[in-house]
């Protein structure tokens, strides 16, 4: 028996005394943390070139995805050997699905001479063994070639059975090596669902045999708009397509880890790139281009045309021949209703169903609801269960549609009400395209908005508006990364980590008390990985800015204020006093130092105690136009004596922020002429998205600090 630990101590000490090297150590306490983690001190299997791994029958690839982790971090392979009846020292990997309640569960048991990785399943054991990965000592010095693993026992499972993230390949090709890479980094944080988002307006990326233009014709676009929302293209013939036999690979590339493919195809609107090979498939009938802008093409699959119906029917069902996934979704996102309107094939198909509008849904959201259902029909008729995003919900969609809440969390708990099952993505939280930085002149351009670990290491995917039975619904939670702005892999995976990690941990154990800073702490460790691997990703959180401002006290500093409106509960933070307690909003909208109102004004009643001279009064908006935070339009002061009968005073318009100007924390003012009084009202409007913004015809969010009266 080689690991006696005290000779081996003996000599490693020696070892480590003449080398001046302390002798690297595991840590437990990886991404995700594991549920339990019991240490016994003192005592430490010693992992070297020598140890073997007894692998039961069905766990060969686990044990060598094993070695294959040592080796790139130890440098070191391990013996493998089949059968664990006869193991007496060395890692043991078996299946023992009696020892837990979970699937995907896992222990392992360190001691002086074993290390036993027991699983619920094999993806159990697959898990434990990321844990053990991950918890390695990572030096490029290992000098001897040994690690300790400090004895103890750790015990694991998943809290959520869906752990996504999704990847667009459409807006800019990505090459299957790199969608690898991305399933290697899903592995490396227990997700067990990757959304393979295949078909767009700007490009086809799916093979399907039985229409060959698609991806001859739709997989490619003749430039593509620079910037955001300009009319400049690039000359550059961008696109690419993935073969049946290519997805083939990588989907048993991705189950090898565990990981389930969920292909998407969007309809019936984000079609563009269809429509552009088969154009009589469109309501107008074209003639349509691989769409070279980003947003909402107007251009969709004409659903009164029962060619494209079938169409549609054709691609699921060869999508379905390629991907075995339960899970098949269907889009249904971003669909402008303005040509089926219009067109008499969709109007004669509207009246042929009786379909009719009501005051929630016009008629043509119920036939869309049509086209989801038929489609969903085409995917349960084959065993599998359909995946919608939330819009689909707008209309009469069947229960049996599984909903993907990307427009906050709103989507997912009405759907949940209803008896969906729910899959939580929201944008507020879940965005992995927008930005980590506010200093957005360090970052490579993106999307807009703004969304830093902080932020998602915060969500809540269980909201507490549903009852426990309601919350069963939220299967999930899943991370989304759109790519026009993102046109490299090395760009895909700077905007995944660390934000991922953040996402891991609630997917895995959606903790109740959450330690950012301990959860920091984590990221350090892992980021060494992601040095080993080579992945890019953002080091904010390493390097964290503080921010201390404070305004010069004035007639409002701390006074009573009441509000008229209250802001959204998301924002309201400690209330109306966050306006006038003397601390500048500073850093981002969220945090906690800006009150943020949504199709409503920020209307301020501030009781000055005693009648004041005043003249001017100055506030501070964040404006974040990707995340549909716009300046403020207008300020109108009312100034009272007896707190009942206000006269305005002055009032002021801004005009608003254009999608190019710069976004950030902006200073209003306005001047008025003298006068005095005990109350003072001031009063904040705000805009609705103007036309060139994706979510045109929505009021535009309000993010307000410190108003200030002198
Ligand atoms: C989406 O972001 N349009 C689902
Ligand atoms: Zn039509």
């Amino acid at each position: 028996m080689k690991h006696f630990l005290l000779p081996l101590l003996v000599a490693v000490t020696l070892l480590s005394a003449c080398t001046q090297q302390p002798l690297p150590e595991a840590n437990y306490n990886v991404i995700p943390l594991p549920k339990e983690i019991k240490l016994e001190e003192g005592q430490s299997y010693i992992l070297d070139s020598k140890t073997l791994v007894y692998f039961e029958e069905g766990l060969q690839r686990e044990a060598r995805f094993l070695n294959q982790y040592v080796e790139d971090i130890l440098g070191f392979t391990l013996g493998l050997k089949k059968g664990t009846d006869h193991a007496v020292d060395g890692i043991v990997l078996k299946v023992t699905p009696e020892d837990f309640d979970h699937s995907e569960a896992y222990e392992i048991s360190i001691t002086p001479s074993q290390v036993v990785v027991k699983g619920s399943d094999a993806a159990g054991v697959f898990y434990g063994i990321q844990t053990l990965r991950k918890s390695l000592p990572v030096t490029s010095h290992l000098s001897p070639l040994i690690a300790q693993l400090p004895c103890g026992t750790i015990r694991d499972w998943p809290n959520f059975g869906y752990r996504g993230m999704h990847l667009d390949p459409c807006r800019h090709f990505i090459p299957l090596d790199s969608v690898k890479v991305y399933i290697d980094m899903l592995a490396l944080h227990n997700m067990n669902q990757f959304h393979f988002h295949l078909s767009d307006d700007q490009g086809w990326r799916i093979e399907i045999k039985k229409y060959p233009e698609l991806t001859e014709i739709g997989a490619y676009r003749n430039g593509t708009v620079i910037g955001h929302n300009g009319n400049l293209y690039d000359s550059i013939r961008h696109g690419g397509y993935y073969t049946q036999d290519e997805l083939r690979d990588l989907i048993q590339y991705a189950a090898e880890r565990h990981i389930n493919i969920i292909p998407e195809i969007d309809l019936p609107g984000h079609m563009q790139a269809a429509l552009a090979c088969y154009p009589q498939m469109g309501c107008t009938g074209g003639p349509y281009e691989v769409w070279k802008r980003w947003g909402i093409s107007e251009e969709v699959l004409c659903a009164g045309n029962e060619q494209a119906m079938q169409f549609v029917e054709d691609v699921l069902n060869e999508v379905m021949d390629v991907f075995p996934s339960e899970y098949i979704h269907i889009g249904g996102d971003e669909c402008p209703k303005v040509r089926w309107e219009k067109c008499r094939k969709c109007q004669a198909l509207i009246r042929k169903l009786r379909i009719k509008g009501d005051d929630r849904f016009s008629k043509e959201d119920y036939l869309q609801s049509y086209v989801m259902n038929r489609m969903a029909k085409v995917v349960e008729a084959r065993g599998r269960r359909v995946i919608g995003w939330d819009e689909i919900l707008e209309g009469n969609v069947s229960e049996t549609a599984i909903i993907m809440s990307w427009r906050g969390t709103e989507g997912g708990i009405e759907a949940a009400r209803k008896g969906h099952d729910v899959i939580m993505a929201p944008s507020s939280h879940l965005y992995f395209d927008y930005y980590q930085s506010e200093d957005i002149a360090s970052e490579p351009m993106c999307i807009g908005g703004y969304l830093p670990v902080e932020r998602v290491y915060e969500f809540q995917p269980l909201p507490t508006e549903l009852t426990p039975e309601q919350q069963q619904h939220i299967i999930g939670v899943q991370a989304n990364i759109w790519t026009e702005y993102i046109s490299t892999f090395d760009h895909v995976e700077y905007m995944a980590m660390p934000r991922m990690d953040a996402l891991a941990e609630i997917q895995w154990n959606n903790p109740k008390e959450r330690d950012f800073d301990a959860f920091v702490e984590r990221c350090r460790k892992i980021s060494q990985l992601y040095d080993l691997y080579q992945y890019r990703y953002a080091k904010h959180i390493f390097n964290p800015q503080v921010w201390t401002d404070t305004v010069a006290p004035n007639l409002v500093t701390g006074k009573p204020i009441m509000l008229q409106e209250e802001p959204e509960e998301r924002y309201a933070y400690k209330g109306a006093t966050v306006l006038n307690d003397g601390e500048l909003g500073r850093g981002a909208y969220n945090s906690g130092r800006w009150l943020g109102f949504y199709g409503k004004p920020l209307d301020a009643f501030f009781d000055l105690k005693e009648p004041k001279l005043m003249a001017r009064v100055r506030f501070h908006a964040n404006v974040n136009k990707g995340a549909w935070i716009y300046n403020p339009r207008q300020v109108t002061v009312r100034i009272s004596n007896d707190g009942k009968h206000f006269l305005e005073v002055g009032k002021k318009e801004f005009p608003i922020s254009g999608w190019n100007d710069r976004d950030g924390v902006f200073a209003y003012e306005l001047s008025f002429e003298p006068a005095t009084a005990r109350y003072v009202e001031v009063l904040i409007e705000g805009y609705d998205l103007p036309e060139d913004h994706s979510g045109y015809g929505n009021p535009a969010w309000l993010f307000i600090d410190e108003i200030e009266v002198n």
